[in-house]
């Protein structure tokens, strides 16, 4: 969480600065801040609020050394104050910091019987002191006094220091939470950031750094990579960036959200192309078949994950066990790092992620690595933490995902999990031939059935007026559509604030049955050919009790229709797949129903994009 960004070079850093401030404030956006190199001096301005705010607040904007932040809290409440950028005691050194430093107190106490005076409640005032402190007493530089400071401290972090006496060096460094360096031309500017959208247009060139790395960045010079703690130098792996400007820009749309749910039919075709070739009638995905032993010798395969990437685990649940008779457990990473899990060397553990960078997730891949497990990466962003800790792995090719409510990662990633199902599934002898290839042609059909969908974006509308007012709706599901149904009620949640449980349609009448009045929306997908019946009986059963109902049903369908205050046609499809076209609607309904709410979909009241924190 947390977004950082830097600048060093002859350009104007203001502009850089905030520019890329707004493109990361999806991972953070209770209060922004920026300091500037300018005239000898350093001037910090930061306040509550989002990066508009910060602009309104700015008036010195000159300089070409600066550091800017875009928070989400974790020590101490957003206000002004507790902004970053922090600076030290003597005002010589600045920091923009992501991440917890969980030994904080101990060190500020110290600091304090020092002298030291701290204004803010943050860890990251205790971090700078700490780094003036370790300076002062060893004489040391500053990357030295960094590196000293680091060592001392427990916790994650991705950080960002200059001294204002030295003022052609910034210092980097990270552990467990990202960080990349742009590099600009001869070296004669870099940028710092997050992620690499706020340079993209400056240069294609970056590093990643990794767990336990920092950088010290001057201009002129080749970045300096070292290890923190044993203090080894670490070649500095330059990489070549194929993101674009349009691809992280809105590109006509009101909201990343919707123009993320509107790429979907484009992002499923590229998550299969060059993976699924029809004519030859094959499945070739390199971090399947390259270990491809392991996957055939697991006993089972456990899914880690965490929120909406948990949701499309559980979908793959179904999916895996249909087609490859393999079972799956799924489980929360949260939970499953901290339970001491029964896992080997013949499990296949697979891990989730949008962002790459979740941090439970990336602990339970460790667990699960160290208990000898063979450890396969879904991620969305190409080189994150989670694509780079995993034994191999297949990217979804999503594209960037701005809007904090997951929409196409969660599609994408449905996608790539049926293909290695499928791919197991030939493998291991468990599907004809003939099953197979028809499976083939149906995936490839889905993006245009979603570009269908997306058609009844009106109607969707609609639908939203009425329940634009609603304080509870329940969402209920079976087989493959049961996760949809979690995932329909979660993006309602998150973006609407109206609350939402999703529930396995039967399920309902052990409790949930109890909350059904006039007043109740109830989204029932009945598009399940395998238990429709009895998906209608429980329409009947919200009916009978006067609840609202807005059915997904499949076209054609006249006996729901008759029934339900309000349908949604999906187009027909291979049951296993329908969870790719009943999602869309969901995403639509809680979009709209957001937007007329007036709440920020973008950037929903507590959340952030990339869950760095535990
Ligand atoms: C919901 C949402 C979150 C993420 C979760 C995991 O819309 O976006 O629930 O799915 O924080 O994030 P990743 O997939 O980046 O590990």
């Amino acid at each position: 969480m947390c977004g950082i960004t830097g600048y060093i070079g002859s350009k104007n850093a203001y502009d850089i600065i905030i520019n890329g401030l707004q493109r990361l404030e999806y991972r953070g956006y209770d209060s922004a801040g920026l300091v500037l190199y300018d005239n000898n001096d350093i001037n910090v301005t930061k306040t509550k609020g989002k990066v508009s705010d910060l602009i309104a607040k700015t008036t010195n904007t000159t300089g070409q050394l600066g550091l800017g932040h875009t928070r989400w809290a974790t020590h101490g409440e957003p206000n002004d104050v507790n902004s970053h950028p922090h600076t030290s005691n003597s005002g010589n050194l600045v920091i923009v910091h992501n991440g917890i430093i969980e030994n904080y107190d101990t060190i500020k106490k110290e600091l304090q019987n020092r002298g030291y005076t701290f204004h803010s409640d943050t860890d990251t005032e205790v971090l700078i002191n700490l780094i003036e402190e370790v300076q002062q007493q060893n004489g040391v530089k500053l990357g030295k006094a960094v590196q000293i400071a680091l060592n001392q401290v427990i916790g994650a972090y991705a950080i960002a220091v200059f001294d204002k006496r030295k003022p052609d060096e910034i210092i980097v460094a990270r552990l467990g939470s990202p960080i990349a360096i742009g590099i600009g031309k001869d070296f004669e500017e870099y940028f710092v950031a997050s992620d690499a959208s706020p340079f993209i247009e400056y240069t294609k060139n970056a590093i990643y750094l990794d767990d336990e790395e920092m950088a010290i960045i001057r201009v002129g010079r080749k970045v300096k990579i070292r290890n923190i703690h044993d203090d080894t130098l670490v070649d500095a792996n330059v990489q070549k960036l194929k993101m674009n400007l349009e691809q992280i820009e809105k590109g006509g749309y009101e909201h990343f959200m919707l123009k993320e749910i509107h790429e979907q039919p484009h992002a499923i075709f590229d998550t299969y192309r060059g993976r699924l070739l029809r004519n030859e009638g094959i499945i070739k995905m390199t971090g399947v078949e390259d270990n491809m032993k392991k996957f055939l010798n697991a006993d089972r395969i456990t899914i880690v994950a965490c929120g909406t990437s948990w949701h499309a685990g559980l979908v793959a649940e179904y999916v895996f066990e249909e087609f490859a008779r393999v079972p799956v457990e799924v489980e929360y990473a949260s939970e499953f790092r901290y339970r001491n899990p029964i896992i080997s060397e013949k499990d296949v553990v697979i891990a989730i992620s949008q962002s790459g960078e979740t941090a439970d997730t990336l602990a339970a891949i460790k667990l699960a690595k160290e208990k000898g497990a063979f450890v396969f990466g879904v991620c969305n962003v190409v080189g994150s933490s989670i694509a780079r800790e995993t034994h191999a792995g297949a990217y979804t090719h999503a594209g960037p995902e701005i809007g904090v409510a997951s929409t196409k990662a969660f599609t994408t990633q449905i996608t790539v999990l049926s293909l290695i199902a499928l791919r197991l599934a030939r493998a291991k002898g468990t599907m004809s031939s003939s099953v197979f290839r028809m499976y083939l042609q149906e995936l490839q059909l889905i993006p245009k059935k979603v570009e269908k969908l997306l058609e009844i974006d009106n109607h969707v509308k609609d639908i939203a007026k009425e329940y634009l007012l609603s304080t509870n709706c329940l969402y209920l599901g079976r087989g493959y559509n049961f996760p949809v149904a979690l995932e329909g009620a979660l993006k309602l949640k998150e973006i609407s604030y109206i609350h939402a449980e999703g529930y396995p349609a039967a399920e309902m009448k052990h409790g949930p049955i109890a909350l059904i009045d006039d007043r109740m929306p109830v989204i029932v997908i009945a598009t399940g050919k395998r238990h429709y019946e009895k998906v209608v009986s429980n329409i009947q059963e919200i009916k009978s009790r006067k609840g609202k109902i807005i059915a997904l049903i499949t076209e054609g369908d006249t006996t729901v229709r008759e029934i339900a205050d309000h349908v949604i046609e999906i187009p027909d499809c291979e049951e296993p797949f329908s969870p790719l076209l009943t999602t869309i609607p969901l995403q639509l309904l809680s979009y709209y129903i957001a937007v007329m709410r007036n709440c920020n979909v973008d950037q929903p009241r507590n959340l952030a994009k990339s869950v760095t924190v535990e």
